[in-house]
């Protein structure tokens, strides 16, 4: 038997965050040799994602080609699952892409075979300019709308089933119509779903994007992944601890893990939080409980999440622009998390065992994060 796919948060690679729309097969080659070299495919990453700005014009036929950028995708294909990887691709249900390229409108058969053909394992399928178009053939109803987005979703999941190999399929339609609650109906057959607009490599960017996925934790599980968008872990002006917090973050929202910097040339620093096995195995746990907000204190954020085998992983961001530290610490209050007494757990950054009193005080930089597994909690009576 196959191994059911998804079953838990993707991990991989995307080009858009970084490359955008200038994105070439040498940099998907190179992201793919360089998942390797850094040690992440051994820590579990698995797809290379191509976004959009790949495509160039249909044939005679309607057959959909690469653009020059883009001279072979079966043998890119062929280069990135010789390393053991996967290869992810992008479309649109319009007729154009968000970048203006050829979306798969009236060809999304023809395209999903061409895709299998190719040897690929992953489609993120973006609204873009359908978006337009379903308020151009319904306007003023809303509702018809959202039917025809519904049902754009649907032909691409038919299609992908019948082209005859597993495809991971990622939805992205930045949230509307509470895609949480159709998405993974086995009509659209969603793996993931975008849950917001995008994201950009600013803490409070992150921070809001992250504070968004607030009750959510519902519609996640096995196979069906809320995605708050793909990580900005070493870009822009993110520092070391913003890094640690967004992957801590993610990881605590069982997210897909889609790196978005470049990743032959990141800092060691980067490398670092990207392959921290710990914080790692907190996102692809495999009972895959997504991790809720257990309560926020002025701008301090606590956050829980079930792990298997009855353990819990605790989360404090430090959101706020201010230290708390020294004689004004946070005080972790144990009886909100449900815990009562001493437990013992892990610090999952520096890796040293802690023992957490009821109300423990806790020292954050702005922007940092601590992040503790209990391996077994002591519950309140
Ligand atoms: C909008 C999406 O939200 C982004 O992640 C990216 O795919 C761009 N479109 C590409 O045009």
């Amino acid at each position: 038997a196959t191994a059911p796919i998804a079953a838990t948060p993707p991990m991989g690679w995307n080009s858009w965050n970084y490359f955008a729309d200038k994105v070439t097969d040498a940099d998907v080659r190179a992201a793919a040799d360089a998942m390797v070299s850094s040690g992440m495919r051994d820590a579990g990453y698995v797809y290379v994602n191509i976004d959009d700005a790949w495509q160039g014009q249909r044939d005679a036929n309607g057959e959909i080609h690469a653009n020059a950028r883009f001279p072979d995708m079966k043998a890119l294909a062929d280069y990135v699952h010789a390393r053991g990887l996967k290869l992810g691709i992008y479309s649109s249900p319009g007729e154009k892409t968000c970048a203006g390229y050829a979306g798969s409108l009236g060809h999304e058969q023809q395209d999903a075979k061409t895709y299998a053909a190719w040897g690929i394992d992953y489609l993120k399928y973006d609204l873009c300019s359908f978006g337009e178009l379903m308020k151009q053939r319904a306007p003023n109803d809303p509702a018809q709308q959202m039917r025809m987005m519904h049902d754009a979703y649907a032909t691409m999941r038919t299609a992908l089933n019948q082209a005859g190999r597993p495809i991971v399929y990622s939805l992205c339609q930045y949230g509307m119509d509470a895609v949480w609650e159709w998405a993974a109906d086995p009509k659209v057959g969603a793996n993931l779903w975008r849950t917001t607009g995008d994201i950009a490599p600013h803490g409070e960017f992150v921070y809001a994007i992250a504070t968004m996925q607030a009750g959510l934790a519902h519609y996640a599980g096995p196979g069906h992944w809320n995605d708050p968008d793909m990580l900005e872990v070493g870009n822009g002006d993110l520092t070391d601890a913003e890094n640690r917090t967004h992957f801590s973050w993610w990881a605590m929202l069982a997210a897909p893990l889609l790196a978005g910097n470049d990743l032959s040339h990141m800092k060691p620093e980067v490398r670092d939080v990207l392959t921290r096995r710990e914080v790692i195995a907190i996102d692809q746990d495999p009972l895959g409980k997504q991790g809720t907000r257990a309560y926020t204190d002025g701008e301090v954020e606590v956050w829980t999440r079930p792990l298997s085998h009855g353990a819990l992983a605790v989360a404090v961001f430090n959101v706020g622009d201010t230290r708390v530290a020294g004689t004004h610490p946070f005080h972790l209050d144990l009886t909100r998390l449900g815990l009562h007494g001493k437990q013992q757990g892990t610090d999952l950054w520096s890796g040293k065992s802690v023992s957490i009193d009821d109300h423990q005080a806790i020292g954050l930089g702005s922007h940092d994060v601590w992040l503790v597994r209990i391996d077994a909690p002591q519950a309140a009576r």
